[in-house]
């Protein structure tokens, strides 16, 4: 859906997507956002140094339920194996090395690597909406909510010669829900535990407005954000800071266009610099650092530049998923730094192991996987992480 240019099939996939993932409508997960990013704490305090793939399983979690209403296991589970599988290997396509690269350049891997993407995405498809609509089928899911469910039903009400193509762009859209919700989340809090690690006094000032405002007996919830500026300044930094979008999703010219004396033929490619908004220096002095009090007043409350007006593209093609990754991503970022203290590793003799952050490139980045360590912080004691895992 992400690539197909603006027609039919498009529009139908878009509004499919929207009515699941509009603010009012994309409420009724947050629930499910809290209960996983619970689970993802008990994961990371398990098994601290694969950090990298609680976040992945966290992210795909969400997804799977808020699209296809499935609920996958804590870890390695096998239908999201099949479509994180698939998005390994498309992703991996999309970097600007590949896209200048052509079949005919000696060595070129492009048109198998394609065929292989293609049969994984046909998978990626159809596995997971054969197993939601035969819950539908079966009538399991009166009363629980699912992009997919919600649109079979809703399809029910179509005519019959309708029926086909709404079918395959429910598809579509799911099947770009969970692709566009798995990644970007992902990377997300790979820069968020990066930055954190980067910088403890951040780390210790957001400890301190969560212990201040709900105290220690319990994590936070959504109701509690109002009154968390400080995290919410964290969270905005975090997407400002590393833009893991960097480029947005290019485009093309639909007509002939004149921009300040340019011509700008029909058919051009066009991507916005989204990287270059974040990283000015004259809206945000010393861009590349991480300050998150730049997004707060001296009256202690939220400025109104929110990185979120830009980070998620713009106009027709905005990214329609911003609602739920704003949700999944605070939930996830407020409940770490309620319960965990993440910290630079040490090796065997106690000394900090030092390294340089690097970078994945493509259409999305996220920092690579680098040496850190999760603990629980004093007050979470074995009852509250018993709680915690009696609740999962
Ligand atoms: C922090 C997380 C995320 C970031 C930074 C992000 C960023 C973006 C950007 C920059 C675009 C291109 C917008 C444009 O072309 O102007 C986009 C498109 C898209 N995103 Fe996201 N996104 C995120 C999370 C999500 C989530 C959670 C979902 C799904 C639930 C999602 C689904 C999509 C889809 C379907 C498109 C294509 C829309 C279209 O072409 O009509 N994204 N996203």
């Amino acid at each position: 859906m992400a690539f197909t240019g603006y027609n039919e099939t498009w529009r139908l996939s878009r509004r499919i997507f929207h009515q699941t993932f509009r603010p009012d409508s994309a409420l009724k997960f947050r629930p499910m956002h809290i209960r996983r990013a619970h689970e993802m704490i008990l994961n990371l305090l398990d098994e601290p140094q694969q950090y990298n793939s609680h976040f992945a399983t966290f992210s795909s979690s969400v997804a799977m339920s808020a699209v296809y209403d499935y609920e996958s296991s804590a870890r390695d589970d096998p239908l999201v194996r099949v479509v994180a599988d698939a998005l390994d290997i498309g992703l991996a396509m999309m970097t600007p090395e590949k896209a200048m690269s052509t079949d005919w350049c000696p060595g070129s891997s492009i048109k198998r690597d394609a065929q292989v993407s293609t049969n994984r995405t046909n998978e990626m498809m159809d596995v997971p909406f054969r197993y939601a609509k035969q819950r539908v089928v079966d009538n399991f899911i009166e009363s629980r909510s699912s992009m997919v469910a919600e649109n079979l039903r809703r399809m029910e009400k179509e005519d019959e010669a309708f029926k086909p193509m709404f079918e395959t762009a429910l598809k579509r859209a799911a099947t770009t829900a969970f692709a566009g919700a798995y990644e970007t989340t992902t990377s997300t809090l790979m820069v968020f535990v990066l930055a954190m690690v980067l910088h403890p006094d951040v780390q210790k000032r957001a400890q301190a407005e969560i212990d201040l405002v709900i105290g220690r007996d319990r994590l936070p919830t959504f109701d509690d954000r109002t009154s968390l500026p400080y995290i919410d300044a964290i969270f905005r930094e975090t997407l400002r800071w590393e833009s893991i979008v960097p480029l947005g999703v290019p485009h093309a010219t639909t007509s002939d266009d004149v921009f300040d004396g340019y011509l700008i033929p029909k058919g051009t490619t066009a991507a916005c610099n989204l990287w270059g908004i974040a990283r000015d220096e004259r809206r945000y002095p010393d861009a590349s650092r991480f300050i998150p009090e730049r997004f707060i007043q001296d009256d202690g409350t939220l400025t109104d530049d929110d990185p979120a007006r830009y980070i998620f593209g713009f106009g027709r093609r905005i990214c329609p998923g911003r609602h739920t990754a704003d949700a999944s991503v605070w939930s996830a970022i407020a409940t770490m730094l309620a319960s965990l203290d993440i910290s630079p590793a040490k090796d065997e003799q106690g000394k900090v192991i030092d390294f340089t952050p690097e970078f994945t490139a493509g259409l999305t980045r996220h920092p690579k996987v680098f040496p850190c360590s999760f603990s629980p912080r004093s007050h979470v004691h074995s009852e509250l992480l018993d709680e915690l895992r009696t609740a999962i």
